[in-house]
């Protein structure tokens, strides 16, 4: 496994594999690795000959009020997870790297990002957007596996891969949780054991709206209330958004039909900012 820390070094990578006929796949992450991280770079293993893992903390994503400088990191235990996923190169750039003096150039995502977490995070899918677009020109890959857990991101990802000309497969990868369903996020390493207990409210409020919609509930302003009743029930509990929005587009609907409905939602435990979303088919 090769590790690569400078964007040259990266592009020249890639391009060497190219010039060899070989295919790439892309997983980008921001560390901390996890067993959601490790099922998207099993997904893209058989995809393509090569397999990237990029690790950057990627600062532009991050509002001034986050958690930029808490965000965990465990390189040595990335490396060992990636080389054991069977990722060909690690791509770990510096942030001067990335963003030398003098940049000035974002990638500005369209209506796709004012909804479900844009409302909440201004700078943060054009961060995303941003960053993914460089990481796209630097590994240059021919399929990028993404995560349902940020379904807003994978959405943004897909548009913009379409509306800049990338010639890139975008894949998407299920939401792996814990066994008490928790999903997994490099940020449950910031909850204490109290607050671990009510984080495990956001899933169970998916899996009671689930059922409830199943059983014939069609109005999302009723199961929002009810889900944030229940929510709130747990102790360091503040809801963000519920949100019952059209899977493509991400609006709002204002009635629940036969039409597959995304649930998602965002809740603070304690200072831990968690989201969570499933895709109901009735
Ligand atoms: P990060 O939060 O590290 O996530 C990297 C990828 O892992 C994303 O595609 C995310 O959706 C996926 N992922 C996270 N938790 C998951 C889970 N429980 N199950 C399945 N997949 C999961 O998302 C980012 O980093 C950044 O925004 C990035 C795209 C790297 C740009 O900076």
């Amino acid at each position: 496994m090769e590790i690569l820390k400078t964007k040259r070094e990266m592009q020249a990578w890639s391009g060497l594999k190219k010039k060899e006929g070989k295919t790439i796949c892309f997983v980008p992450t921001m560390g901390f690795l996890h067993r959601g991280h490790v099922s998207l770079l099993e997904k893209g293993r058989p995809l393509c000959d090569e397999l990237v893992l990029s690790i950057f903390v990627n600062p532009t994503q991050f509002s001034p009020n986050e958690d930029l400088d808490a965000y965990p990191s465990d390189i040595d235990n990335d490396l060992t997870l990636a080389k054991k996923a069977g990722v060909t190169a690690v791509f770990l750039p510096e942030k001067d790297d990335l963003y030398p003096g003098g940049f000035q150039t974002e990638v500005t995502p369209g209506p796709l990002a004012a909804h479900l977490c844009g409302k909440f995070r201004p700078v943060h899918f054009a961060g995303v957007a941003t960053v993914v677009t460089k990481l796209f020109n630097i590994v240059m890959p021919d399929a990028a596996v993404f995560g349902e857990k940020d379904y807003q991101q994978l959405q943004i990802v897909r548009q913009l891969t379409l509306d800049l000309d990338f010639n890139i497969d975008i894949v998407a990868g299920k939401i792996i949780r814990e066994k008490d369903g928790l999903a997994m996020s490099s940020r449950n390493a910031y909850l204490s054991a109290a607050q671990r207990v009510s984080a495990r409210s956001l899933s169970q409020a998916l899996q009671t709206a689930e059922k409830k919609i199943q059983a014939g509930e069609t109005d999302p302003e009723q199961l929002k209330t009810e889900l944030a009743a229940f929510i709130h029930s747990f102790d360091d509990t503040r809801v963000e958004y519920i949100c019952f929005c059209d899977p493509n587009r991400l609006m709002d609907i204002t009635r629940i039909s036969s039409k597959p409905v995304l649930l998602a939602l965002a809740v603070k435990v304690g200072h831990t900012r968690l989201i969570d979303n499933t895709l109901i088919n009735r």
